[in-house]
């Protein structure tokens, strides 16, 4: 049984004093039902991390990062290593998010690094894919969330990949309240699915989480989680408040 995961990716927002206000509302809104059936984490902006480590501990909500460099150290001004992010308490860390791919530029064989590397430091790595709308108008999706998955995966044991959560997020349903029908999500949970069971074995596809992304809301959740090979919603605006993060969480039980 593959237990449902709930992330909240909080983009370059909140300051100081919002993101730890943030999770101690959502620490104490979470029902405890919700709590024993639902995996929770949140990524804030690297700034913010200790402080939201240390205002979670013991609520049994986990903490993200949003990126992650490759290198174990050295001169790589502005980045920050596996060991840095496990250091000061994370437990999962967002590999190849859309933003990443398409307003920073990251290639798959860069993402395919940076999940090796979290793999490696011990971290969770939350692997996002997802095709663009010409991609999707021209019936591409398929072989670009194909692609993605086969190149940012690729050199990984079935052993190392069973650490990795997958997160589809088609890049039109993302911030722009254009949600991905529940059946176009199931399609192509489907396919990542299949796919891992051929680059892998049918015990990893059986028991690795798929995540849906884009616009994901209170009135959608759970339309969402019903599909069968959705396992939980990665969430990027409504886990900036606190009620919405919290309804997402108990839709998802
Ligand atoms: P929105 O939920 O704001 O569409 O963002 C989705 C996302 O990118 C989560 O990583």
């Amino acid at each position: 049984m593959r237990k449902p995961f709930v992330a909240g990716n909080w983009k370059m927002n909140t300051d100081s004093h919002t993101s730890v206000e943030l999770v101690k509302a959502i620490a104490s809104r979470t029902s405890e039902a919700a709590r024993r059936s639902v995996h929770v984490a949140v990524c804030p902006p690297f700034v913010y991390l200790q402080n939201v480590v240390n205002a979670l501990r013991k609520s049994g909500v986990a903490v993200g990062a949003q990126d992650i460099y490759y290198e174990k150290e050295g001169a790589f001004t502005g980045e920050i290593s596996s060991s840095m992010l496990k250091d000061i308490g994370c437990t999962y860390v967002l590999c190849g998010h859309s933003e990443r791919r398409h307003v920073i530029g990251e290639s798959d064989e860069l993402i395919n690094k940076k999940t090796a590397a979290a793999i490696l430091g011990g971290l969770l790595p939350i692997f996002c894919v997802g095709e663009l709308i010409e991609e999707r108008k021209a019936s591409k999706t398929e072989e670009v969330v194909t692609r993605q998955v086969k190149k940012g995966l690729a050199g990984l044991s079935a052993e190392k990949v069973s650490a990795v959560t997958v997160a589809y997020e088609p890049v039109w349903a993302i911030g722009t309240g254009l949600t991905a029908t529940p059946q176009q999500a199931q399609e192509v949970h489907a396919l990542i699915r299949k796919l891992l069971g051929q680059m892998y074995d049918a015990k990893l596809a059986e028991e690795i989480r798929i995540l849906y992304g884009g616009s994901v809301k209170p009135n959608n959740a759970a339309e969402l989680m019903h599909q069968q090979d959705i396992d939980g919603l990665l969430v990027g605006g409504a886990s900036l408040n606190a009620d919405d993060f919290v309804a997402i969480i108990q839709a998802a039980m």
